[in-house]
């Protein structure tokens, strides 16, 4: 058995938390003999207390790869993968009893709606108490203070008279504020915050987003903020890689992408951006005509040689690897 020296449990500052190399995903269908090959040679990594944001438009495969970190994409889904290591474990090989610990426990997920994510029937206390409990060896007095003050870290006020209250009786902002603080309650190393202020107003969006970003500094948390909004990880995130029809096209550091985006895609998207944080989701973009493929109506050579204003005929029938962060054979001229 492999045995790994960690001095502390804790994983130090600036130390790998997150590796992935050449994550596949494959779904089974009826329709089709062939798996469907979704995700495509995904690679990144994440330290420590860092801050990744993942942008691309709808369909780019940004929620498939995160619900296969957290092991539940469904028996449909194949993930095959050269390693995909998480705080020394590798994921790919954890029993369901591990899954346990690990889901919940060390990674965690806020999802777009969180109306859809808390239960109707329950109220937040039940919601709060048993997550931690299913967590973290307490009493359930413990676990009722220790619900008390998360919610008061994630800025609900009177948290005790709150913890009462049934979903339904809550703001969307008040709603995604206490899938936050489950979120957080078993002090996750990572936390995936998928779309997290989409379904919001846009003067909550940034409360929200203010909030992720100031539990990831307090707690030195790992966190993947997917977002369609260059604007939201532009403000947030240290670095962004950028996602589309499955495969990562372009990631660097935050400012350096934004300064300069060498991606036709990454350009396209910064361009139509109209102002500061977005409200609605977009299927398609103004600067960039078309949507992006089916997973099984791919294009040949490059998947985005039928929107690209660059696209010359060496894109139409190679695949495209990532080079240094690029994944593109006529990158945007410098400036
Ligand atoms: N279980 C599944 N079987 C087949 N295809 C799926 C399945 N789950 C997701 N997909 C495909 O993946 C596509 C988008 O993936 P998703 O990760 O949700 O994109 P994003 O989060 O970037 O919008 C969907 O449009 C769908 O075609
Ligand atoms: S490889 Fe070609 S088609 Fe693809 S993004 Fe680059 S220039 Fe456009
Ligand atoms: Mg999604």
């Amino acid at each position: 058995m492999l045995s790994i020296h960690v001095s502390k449990s804790r994983t130090k500052m600036n130390d790998t938390l997150l590796n992935v190399e050449n994550l596949n995903i494959f779904f089974k269908s009826d329709k089709n003999p062939e798996p469907i090959h979704a995700v495509r040679d995904l690679s990144f990594s994440l330290k420590q207390g860092e801050m990744l944001g993942v942008v691309g438009e709808s369909g780019s495969g940004k929620s498939i790869t995160n619900l296969a970190l957290m092991g539940i994409l469904g028996d449909s889904a194949i993930i095959k993968a050269q390693e995909c290591t998480f705080n020394n474990k590798n994921l790919l090989n954890l029993s369901e009893k591990e899954w346990q610990k690990v889901r919940g426990g060390e990674i965690s997920m806020i999802f777009q709606d969180p109306m859809t994510a808390l239960n109707p029937f329950l109220t937040v206390e039940f919601q709060l108490v048993e997550t931690i409990l299913a967590h973290i060896d307490c009493s359930k007095k413990e676990a009722r203070e220790r619900a008390i003050d998360l919610l008061s870290q994630v800025g609900i006020t009177s948290p005790a008279d709150r913890l009462k209250a049934y979903p339904f009786e809550l703001s969307g902002g008040m709603a995604q504020r206490v899938m936050i603080a489950m979120a957080i309650s078993t002090s996750p190393k990572l936390l995936i915050a998928d779309e997290p202020t989409t379904a919001l107003d846009v003067t909550i969006q940034k409360q929200i987003l203010m909030l992720i970003k100031s539990l990831q500094i307090k707690n030195n948390m790992s966190v993947i903020l997917v977002t369609h909004d260059l604007g939201v990880v532009s403000e947030f995130s240290e670095r962004v890689q950028v996602m589309y029809a499955g495969e990562i096209v372009e990631t660097a550091e935050t400012k350096k992408l934004i300064t300069y985006p060498h991606h036709p895609y990454t350009y396209g998207l910064l361009s139509s951006r109209p102002g500061a944080i977005e409200t609605k989701p977009k299927s398609e973009l103004p600067s960039i005509p078309g949507i992006v493929p089916a997973f099984h109506h791919r294009p040949a050579g490059c998947q985005f040689n039928p929107r690209c204003t660059n696209a010359q005929n060496d894109c139409l029938n190679q695949t495209i690897i990532i080079e240094n962060g690029l994944r593109c054979l006529h990158p945007m001229a410098e400036k």
